[in-house]
């Protein structure tokens, strides 16, 4: 399922990758972070490489609903249950600098976005008592949020936090912009290069599946980080929502706003103007990757909310997409440990990495380059409050779970035809076998994930492996998409 904003003519085309080359810093992913990142370095006068495994914006920057705001939900409250407000404070700070980095960049660079309102919504009383806690969490963070009855939408509400004058953007416009400037700054980006691992005490040995470079440092902007220093896999929870875009009938617009529900399951709305059409983009209905009995059913549910609040929308997109939320709320930003101060990395932005990825990114070439940001020291210097560890554990003690099930459930009898479009994991002897049937191709590949053997299930949506533990997803034909893992699923060999 391709995306509004993939879906376009324009394609990437690679710089050539040379082996053996040194750089002053290797930046791994081409999504928001690790350009804007790439372009900080590029501007100091650094000889910057960025590796992406893919195309920029194949992941989740390309997949994205795009709103720039600092109301975010009703995340303010939720942090505030575990941080002092200084600690809110400075992830509100961070934010907002994000926020103002990117639209005072995109002025400069004459890319067009569109101011709006955001609201958080509530359609029920419980979801009304949120509101209350995040008007005074974003309140004593210093944020001039307004209760209002009316947001102008066309369903009852109980009520909705306004924040005026926030933005919304077409992310592939900013990456288009980023990676230009990064090249006009002497800067080189690759596409198809896998980051694999790192060696080396000094400069660093980075090895990609096309061969080495040479790296005084290495920024992991990977989504969630692909080398396993500092566990950051077991610290975060990979959730995948649903996103399309609505062709409304004459007569009806979308409403005015940027708006997200206070409840659950989420529904996010905003608009985008395309070739004279006005179409509303509708979100949400998510998931933990990999455990839930049907995808389908969650894209289902979302499009089934649209067309009751708005009669005779048609789809013109569909997609899904994956973000990753850090057990203790706050995203996690700077050196890796055990990185011996060179290797970077950011992650953890909760669905608000348009304002959060340009913060990191900021946060990570002030590291690199020495300078200091006061938002960042006090981000890095959190402990970790009981809720956060508590949360932790209880996510590992998930995929622990997920993990002897995977084995243990798995049936024997998997050589039965599959209907186009279906996939299924048996086992075949003492092996778990993932096998697939899709435009008539049928794929029998190793059902174990190539991270640390997770058993892969089928996303019957997006028609791929998933894999329940930390998110890594591969295509029917085993090629990775994404998530922490670094290696295709292999083939399973005749069965
Ligand atoms: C459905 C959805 C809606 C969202 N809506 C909003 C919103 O309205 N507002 C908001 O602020 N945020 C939103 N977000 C969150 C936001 O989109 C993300 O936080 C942000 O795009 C993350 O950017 P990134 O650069 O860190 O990651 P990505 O865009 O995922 O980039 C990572 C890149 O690294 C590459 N990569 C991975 N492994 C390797 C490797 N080994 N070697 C080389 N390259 C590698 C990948 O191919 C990818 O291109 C949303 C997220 C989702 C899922
Ligand atoms: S993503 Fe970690 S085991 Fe699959």
């Amino acid at each position: 399922m391709t995306s509004l904003w993939l879906d376009r003519e324009k394609s990437f085309s690679s710089d050539p990758f040379q082996a053996g080359t040194k750089y002053d810093t290797v930046v791994a992913g081409a999504g928001l972070t690790g350009l804007v990142t790439a372009l900080l370095l590029a501007r100091s006068g650094q000889n910057v490489l960025v590796m992406e495994a893919r195309f920029p914006g194949a992941v989740t920057t390309g997949n994205t609903t795009a709103k720039v705001s600092l109301l975010q939900g009703t995340v303010l409250a939720a942090l505030s249950r575990q941080y002092s407000d200084k600690q809110v404070q400075a992830y509100v700070e961070a934010n907002r600098e994000g926020q103002a980095w990117l639209l005072r960049y995109l002025d400069e660079n004459s890319v067009p976005y569109q101011r709006r309102d955001a609201y958080t919504y509530a359609t029920t009383g419980e979801g009304a008592e949120r509101l209350r806690e995040e008007v005074i969490a974003a309140t004593t963070a210093g944020l001039t949020v307004e209760y209002v009855l009316d947001a102008a939408l066309p369903f009852p509400i109980q009520g909705a936090l306004l924040l005026a004058d926030q933005a919304q953007i077409n992310p592939m416009d900013v990456l288009d912009t980023l990676l230009a400037d990064v090249r006009a700054r002497g800067g080189t980006v690759v596409g198809g290069v896998r980051l694999r691992g790192v060696t080396g005490s000094g400069p660093l040995t980075v090895k990609t599946d096309r061969g080495t470079v040479t790296a005084g440092h290495l920024v992991l902007a990977t989504g969630t980080p692909v080398l396993d220093r500092g566990l950051y896999f077991a610290k975060l929870k990979p959730h995948r929502s649903y996103a399309a875009a609505l062709e409304l009938p004459p007569g009806l617009t979308p409403p005015p706003g940027m708006y997200l529900s206070a409840e659950e399951p989420t529904h996010s709305l905003r608009d985008y103007e395309a070739d004279g059409r006005r179409l509303l983009l509708v979100g949400g209905h998510g998931h933990h990757v990999g455990r839930t009995p049907s995808e389908k059913s969650h894209l289902a549910g979302l499009l089934d909310w649209a067309g009751t609040h708005f009669p005779g929308a048609t789809a013109t997109h569909t997609w899904s997409a994956q973000d990753y939320q850090a057990t203790n709320l706050m995203p996690f930003f700077g050196k890796l440990p055990r990185g011996r101060d060179r290797i970077l990395f950011g992650t953890g932005y909760n669905k608000w990495g348009m304002t959060n990825a340009v913060a990191v990114a900021l946060g990570i070439s002030a590291d690199i380059l020495g300078g200091q940001l006061p938002w960042a020291d006090t981000i890095h210097h959190r402990v970790t409050s009981p809720a956060g560890a508590f949360s932790a554990v209880a996510l590992n003690a998930k995929v622990a779970a997920t993990l002897a099930t995977g084995w243990g459930k798995l049936a024997s009898d998997g050589a039965a035809l599959l209907p186009d479009g279906a996939g299924k994991v048996y086992r075949d002897g003492a092996r778990p076998v993932a096998v697939s049937t899709v435009g008539g191709t049928t794929c029998r590949l190793s059902a174990v994930c190539t991270h640390l053997g997770g058993i892969v299930h089928w996303n019957d949506s997006e028609l791929t492996w998933d894999c329940p533990l930390h998110g890594s997803r591969f295509s029917s034909d085993g090629q990775l998409l994404e998530g922490p893992a670094t290696k295709n699923l292999p083939r399973a060999g005749k069965g």
